[in-house]
């Protein structure tokens, strides 16, 4: 949920296993560069240090470049890798000449000017018919100071630069503070910086804009590979790719059955009982996480560190133990029976969802009241809400215990948190699971690709050659893989192991680091993977009412939370800080003009993330109705990867049917139809000089992401489909995929209940299936 941040801000952070980037010379200047050009918008990135000292202290400085297409209108640099706290370089072309300045940013807003760098634009800088360049010398930069202390780049280390990118052109193009709209893209590359310096009579005579006297290009530089021996690797019957919660159900189900099973999972622990030690300063000397406090669910997106971020997907992704389950605001839901209906176009074998719900209910009761001391808190939200629905011919229920009554309905928002504190698939299925004998569990591990000959799969390959020659951890003769690495991290996968469309196929191919493990054209197997996909639109409606507390926005829960509200959470975890922020839900249906039925759902909160009025409001009173529409969508988009494989939507799946808009601004309009009737209660934005098509239609594409994303491996038949009904990817005869990717249309609330049952589903199936270990 909560798109609010969306791709607008999606953190630009380091260590990803980005494209590499190597030496280069620029031919106009003769300058070594070390750096990377980037293929979707060809711009290029280059950096060049002085040497590396062991006596006397190191240079602060360094020169970089930006060529660029004019099509670029602007580009920006974030040699650190981050965009908050961080060092970041913006240009643009004006006339003749560019424009450069140094910028910050403390929130993913607007970066502001930043004292300390001294910018210099160097001569071999130009602007000619087909592109701009900016060749500069950065001087006092290489160290800032931030809130939190002094922050470094990582000169004499491997590095994640980011990039910033925009077909949109600043506003003052001749000031160099300008503002400008977010960038249109970015991206990372992996830079190692301690190879990226030069000696000081070259650095010196290019930062007083000399030109040549380095040498020629090297070419890219190459990962070097360990060459340490390795032991006979283990063979398993069962391989699960990615520790979600499609994954950890498909492990902890297969190793119940007696299989042996290794679970493989690219990042790291969250939860204090998994190892996690990521707290705010006021829970030292307690085992309580980020990740285990659900009061700072919001504290997710404003983060200078955030590592749990997949940093090669370009949405949201949680690339940690848990997967999104581990970040998520924990909305919880037990389908209704629609959900698995043929009609919403699951194959009909899987009609009668039931016994798995239960099997997961069993395992993991939501509730609706996740204060150990059963008390709901904070609820003004959720009253002046339901006041609003109340006019508009709703009732209130428990969600979860009529989860097939969602028509004109409203209640508490339902979680899936324990004992006050996150609990989802983490804290009981994995909790299962490892404790047995036959499961393995690997962490910090990414898997590339799938290891085939033609249909059949032997092992997969991962980046870690502890594992094996290779990397590759081998399946047992009948052993099977099952890829639960997402809607984005699955398809890369099956990218990368000669599977989907020929188009995304030839990305792999050409990439270096790639193409070496793609199987054979001759044995590419062609499927619409990344096609299909849906993700809920999502508008923000924000209002004011003199009854709320808005909590700070939430704003103070990581550094300086309300003190009662502290103390109460880490004595017995109750109180404000058991819950995340939504307080309040509710759906309605609606029939379009083309028969269908789309229902909205809504999401009601304290606080809110972006303010636009011309009027002046009290933000200790706003609150925020997040409206989606859900079930009976009928726009779909397209995901797939970019030449540096990082996995990115292709086409938009919100809004391509004009019904879906005209129903979503339909039931915004009744939400808000009866606002008089609730006395003090202002709608804010949009305010009252903005209609609702007006709000809707000119809402930024980004920001109606809710990442509830479904469908890049769609379940159903041969021809159409990505995974047939057991979920076996069609052409293979031993690769399976149980996650989000499967799942045929959005389900009626936020995913993962859905998932989950989906996902006991799949792993009986899967067991049921002859000819496997
Ligand atoms: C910010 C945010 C808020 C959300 N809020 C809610 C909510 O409130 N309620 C709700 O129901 N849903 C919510 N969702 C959606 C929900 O979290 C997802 O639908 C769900 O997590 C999908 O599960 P999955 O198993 O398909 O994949 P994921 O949860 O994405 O898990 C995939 C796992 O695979 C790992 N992985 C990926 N690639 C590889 C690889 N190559 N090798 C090894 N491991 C790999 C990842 O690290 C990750 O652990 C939210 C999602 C986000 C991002
Ligand atoms: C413009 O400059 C770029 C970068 O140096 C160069 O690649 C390109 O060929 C130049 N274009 C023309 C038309 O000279
Ligand atoms: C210069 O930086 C490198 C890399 O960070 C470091 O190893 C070295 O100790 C530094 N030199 C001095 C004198 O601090
Ligand atoms: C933290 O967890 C460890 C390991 O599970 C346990 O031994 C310890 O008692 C816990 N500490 C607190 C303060 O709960
Ligand atoms: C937890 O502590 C709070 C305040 O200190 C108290 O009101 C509440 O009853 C306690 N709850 C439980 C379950 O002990
Ligand atoms: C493999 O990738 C993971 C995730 O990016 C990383 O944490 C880990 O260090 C890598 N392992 C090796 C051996 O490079
Ligand atoms: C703003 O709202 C808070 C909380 O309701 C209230 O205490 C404060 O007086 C209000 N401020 C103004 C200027 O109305
Ligand atoms: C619009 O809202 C503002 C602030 O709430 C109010 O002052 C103004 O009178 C309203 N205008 C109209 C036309 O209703
Ligand atoms: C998925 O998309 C592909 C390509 O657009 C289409 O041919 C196929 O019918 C779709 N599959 C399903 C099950 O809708």
């Amino acid at each position: 949920m909560f798109l609010r941040l969306a791709l607008s801000v999606l953190p630009l952070v380091g260590t990803a296993l980005a494209q590499a980037g190597g030496p280069y010379t620029d031919p106009d200047n003769g300058i070594n560069f070390f750096g990377y050009t980037e293929l979707a918008h060809g711009v290029t990135y280059g950096y060049v240090f002085p040497p590396l000292v062991s006596t006397g202290s190191n240079s602060t400085e360094f020169i970089g470049e930006i060529v660029a297409p004019i099509a670029a209108k602007w580009a920006g640099v974030s040699p650190g890798g981050q965009m908050l706290h961080n060092l970041l370089l913006v240009a643009w072309p004006n006339g003749n000449s560019i424009v450069s300045s140094a910028r910050y940013a403390t929130d993913y807003v607007q970066p502001t000017a930043m004292t300390g760098p001294v910018l210099t634009t160097l001569p071999s800088s130009k602007v000619n018919s087909t592109h701009w360049k900016w060749v500069y010398r950065c001087q006092n930069c290489v160290t800032w100071s931030t809130a939190d202390g002094a922050q470094s780049l990582p000169i004499g280390d491997f590095g994640v630069p980011a990039w910033a990118y925009s077909s949109v052109a600043v506003d003052t193009p001749s000031n160099p503070q300008s503002t400008f709209l977010e960038h249109t893209d970015f991206g990372f590359f992996g830079l190692d910086f301690s190879t990226a310096h030069v000696s000081a009579a070259l650095y010196n005579n290019w930062a007083a804009g000399g030109t040549s006297g380095g040498g020629g290009s090297t070419g890219p530089t190459t990962t070097s590979t360990s060459t340490a021996p390795v032991g006979t690797p283990t063979p398993f019957d069962y391989i699960v790719v990615g520790g979600g919660p499609g994954g950890i159900i498909a492990a902890d189900r297969l190793s119940e059955a007696g299989k042996s099973v290794v679970l493989v999972e690219r990042g790291g622990p969250s939860t204090g009982q998994t190892g996690g030690t990521y707290q705010p300063a006021w829970a030292k000397g307690t085992n309580l996480t980020k990740f285990d406090i659900p009061g700072l669910f919001e504290t997710m997106f404003s983060d200078s560190n955030p590592f749990w971020w997949c940093k090669d997907v370009n949405v949201f992704a949680g690339c940690l133990l848990g997967g999104g389950t581990a970040i998520n605001g924990a909305l919880y839901w037990y389908p209704p029976d629609s959900d698995f209906q043929t009609t919403a176009g699951w194959p009909a074998s899987w009609g009668w969802h039931q016994p798995y719900t239960d099997k997961m209910k069993a395992r993991l009761p939501s509730t609706d009241h996740p204060s150990t001391d059963g008390k709901r808190y904070l609820e003004q939200a959720a009253d002046v809400a339901s006041q609003l629905l109340n006019g508009q011919g709703y009732r209130q229920l428990t969600i979860n215990d009529n989860p097939n009554q969602k028509d004109h309905v409203y209640g508490y928002s339902a979680y899936d948190f324990l004992n006050g504190k996150r609990g989802g698939p983490v804290a009981t299925y994995f909790q299962t699971a490892k404790v047995r004998k036959n499961f393995v569990y690997k962490q910090y591990t990414q898997v590339l690709n799938v290891v085939r000959n033609g249909a059949q799969i032997t092992g997969v390959k991962t980046n870690d050659t502890a594992n094996g020659p290779g990397g590759i951890i081998p399946l047992n003769p009948k052993g099977r893989v099952i890829l639960s690495a997402g809607s984005y991290g699955t398809p890369r996968i099956l990218f990368r192991s000669g599977i989907g469309p020929s188009d995304m196929l030839n990305l792999v191919a050409s990439n270096p680091d790639a193409s070496p493990n793609l199987p054979p054209q001759a044995q590419w197997i062609n499927l619409p993977v990344g096609y299909n996909v849906s993700d809920n639109p999502s508008i923000n409606l924000v209002f004011t009412h003199p009854s709320i507390d808005a909590y700070e926005n939430w704003a103070q829960v990581w550094s300086n939370p309300r003190p009662a509200d502290a103390a109460q959470y880490l004595k017995n975890q109750s109180g404000v800080l058991a819950q995340a922020s939504p307080r309040l839900n509710f759906w309605r249906a609606y029939g379009g003009s083309d028969q269908k039925t789309r229902w909205l759902q809504g999401t009601v909160r304290p606080g809110a993330a972006s303010v636009t009025t011309s009027f002046p409001y009290n933000a200790s009173q706003i609150f925020t109705i997040t409206t989606y529409l859900s079930t009976g969508i009928t726009s779909r988009g397209r995901i797939g990867i970019d030449a540096a494989l990082t996995a990115r939507p292709l086409i938009g799946p919100w809004f391509q049917d004009p019904i879906d808009k005209a129903v979503l601004i339909q039931g915004i309009n009744d939400v808000i139809s009866n606002i008089k009737s609730v006395p003090g209660l202002t709608l804010i934005t949009p305010d009252n000089t903005t209609t609702i098509t007006d709000y809707v239609n000119n809402y930024d594409p980004g920001s109606l992401n809710s990442n509830h994303w479904v469908g890049s491996c769609i379940i159903g038949t041969q021809g159409k489909a990505v995974v047939d009904e057991n979920t076996k990817v069609f052409n293979t005869n031993n690769l399976f995929v149980v996650d989000a990717s499967i799942i045929p249309s959005l389900p009626m609330g936020n995913p993962h209940g859905a998932l989950m049952s989906a996902a006991e589903q799949a792993v009986t199936k899967i067991l049921a299936l002859t000819g496997g270990p």
